[in-house]
């Protein structure tokens, strides 16, 4: 296999530099643009980690079990932009993508997946974009998460620039839940009926994970109240 590290020159060898320059200049804005993505993965994913600071203080304990970050590939960009019928440009990507960064917050408890969405609302440097609650109207397969896009502002040299995030808050029994659908919805390969029947047992597990995680926040609450 070729190295990565290899291909620049061979390609620089191949064309002539005039060339080489509309390349990279063509690749600038792209990767500006993934650079301002990646910033407010990192603004958001700290306000995240303050606010589970602060209730740690204030509760003894921390609403935010873990936080995942991901930045969207260039090849999942490129797909979702093609299946839409979208044009392939930064100005595209920026208008038409709500999920380029995305950051996903672990909680113990609902209520908590409440709590942090509201304090984050708040902070007068987020704007809401859109909200979908996938807890209290899951979906009909059983999956269940808070969603919200939001738009943080990231400040640059001089100038101030507005990217959005998708925040997606769930429990760690949604999570759990999620990360075995998303297991299923990969396996191309498996028997029309067998699938159904794995469906149906999905939507029930998903089903009995909300009454044990609505079990476990009573009991939490009935000790905090002691
Ligand atoms: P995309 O699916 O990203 O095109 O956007 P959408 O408009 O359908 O947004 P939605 O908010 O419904 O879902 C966005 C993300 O939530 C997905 O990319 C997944 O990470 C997650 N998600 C939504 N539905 C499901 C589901 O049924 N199962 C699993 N495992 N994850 C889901
Ligand atoms: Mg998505």
């Amino acid at each position: 296999m070729i190295k990565q590290k290899l291909i620049k020159p061979v390609v620089k060898a191949l064309v002539n530099n005039d060339v080489m320059d509309i390349i990279e200049d063509n690749m600038m804005p792209l990767k500006k643009l993934m650079a301002y993505y990646n910033c407010a993965i990192m603004q958001v994913e700290t306000k995240f980690n303050v606010l589970n600071e602060e209730f740690s203080l204030e509760y003894d304990r921390n609403p935010i079990e873990s936080i995942k970050t991901r930045l969207k590939s260039l090849d999942s960009i490129v797909k979702k932009l093609t299946k839409r019928n979208l044009p392939i440009t930064t100005e595209s990507i920026k208008e038409n993508l709500n999920d380029v960064a995305g950051v996903r917050v672990i909680c113990s408890f609902t209520e908590d997946i409440y709590l942090l969405a509201d304090c984050l609302l708040q902070q007068d440097d987020v704007k809401l974009i859109q909200v979908k609650d996938y807890i209290k109207n899951p979906k009909p397969n059983g999956y269940r998460s808070l969603h919200l896009i939001i738009e943080v502002p990231i400040f640059l040299k001089d100038e101030k620039k507005n990217i959005r995030v998708e925040v997606q808050l769930r429990t760690i029994a949604m999570d759990f839940w999620a990360s075995l659908d998303h297991k299923l919805s990969y396996k191309k390969d498996i028997p029309e009926d067998e699938a159904s029947i794995l469906k149906r047992e999905l939507l029930e597990c998903a089903q009995a994970s909300s009454d044990l995680d609505q079990r476990m926040e009573d009991i939490k609450n009935r000790i905090v109240d002691k």
